[in-house]
C-alpha cells in the first residue's frame, strides 16, 4: 500500500541519496522509512515517540539488510530532531503545527517537508494542517483516510508561525 504513496512523495520532494531524511511517526512497521532508503539510497532516521512501538520498529529495521541506512530514534518530534534535508510526516503525527514548527527550527530554510493530509470525511480523527498554510505542491492518493501529501519548505513554516501568513 505504501509503495505508490512513497514513490509520489519521493518525486514531490525530489529525494536523492544525498538527502538526510527524517520520517516522523514511523510506527511499528516503518514502511515509509524503509522504502525511501531502498528507492533513493538516502539515509533515513525514523522518529517514534512511543517507546514500545519504537522497539518494534528497531526490530523491523534490523531484519532488513540495509547496512545501517535506516535508524530509529525514540522521541517526540515536537521536542526537537537532528538536522535534516527532507522530512516525511505521518498522517497520525500530532500536534501537526507544533511538529512542523519544530521541524522548521531544526533545519535550514530550504529543507523540504512532506506532510500527509487526511480525507475530508475523517478530518476530525486526524490533526488537520492549518488551512492558511498554502503548500508549494501536492500529490494525491485518495486511499481511504489518506488524501494527499503536501510539500512545504522550512522557510514557509517559519514565516507562517512568525507572521501568521501562508503563501497563497
Ligand atoms: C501509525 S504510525 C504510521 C506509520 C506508517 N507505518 C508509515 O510507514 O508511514 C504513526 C505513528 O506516529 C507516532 N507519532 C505521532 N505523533 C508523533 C510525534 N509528535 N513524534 C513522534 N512520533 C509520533 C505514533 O506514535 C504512531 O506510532
Amino acid at each position: 500500500m505504501y509503495r505508490g504513496v512513497v514513490d509520489k512523495e519521493i518525486a514531490l520532494a525530489g529525494i536523492t541519496r544525498r538527502d538526510r531524511v527524517l520520517n516522523v511517526g514511523c510506527g511499528a512497521a516503518p514502511f515509509t522509512g524503509l522504502l525511501v532508503a531502498r528507492k533513493t539510497g538516502a539515509r533515513v532516521l525514523c522518529v517514534e515517540r512511543d517507546d514500545e512501538v519504537a522497539a518494534h520498529a528497531e526490530r523491523s529495521v534490523a531484519g532488513q539488510s540495509l547496512g545501517g541506512a535506516v535508524e530509529v530514534l525514540v522521541g517526540d518530534a515536537m521536542a526537537g530532531v537532528p538536522e535534516f534535508d527532507v522530512a516525511v510526516v505521518a498522517l497520525q503525527a500530532t500536534p501537526k503545527l507544533e511538529v512542523l514548527r519544530t521541524l522548521a527550527k531544526c533545519s535550514g530554510p530550504e529543507a523540504r517537508l512532506v506532510v500527509r493530509d487526511s480525507a475530508k470525511w475523517c478530518q476530525d480523527m486526524y490533526d488537520r494542517l492549518p488551512p492558511g498554510l498554502t503548500p508549494r505542491a501536492s500529490v494525491y492518493h485518495h486511499m481511504g483516510a489518506l488524501h494527499s501529501s503536501v510539500l512545504y519548505y522550512s522557510s514557509d513554516i517559519r514565516r507562517f508561525c512568525e507572521e501568521g501568513v501562508g503563501l497563497g
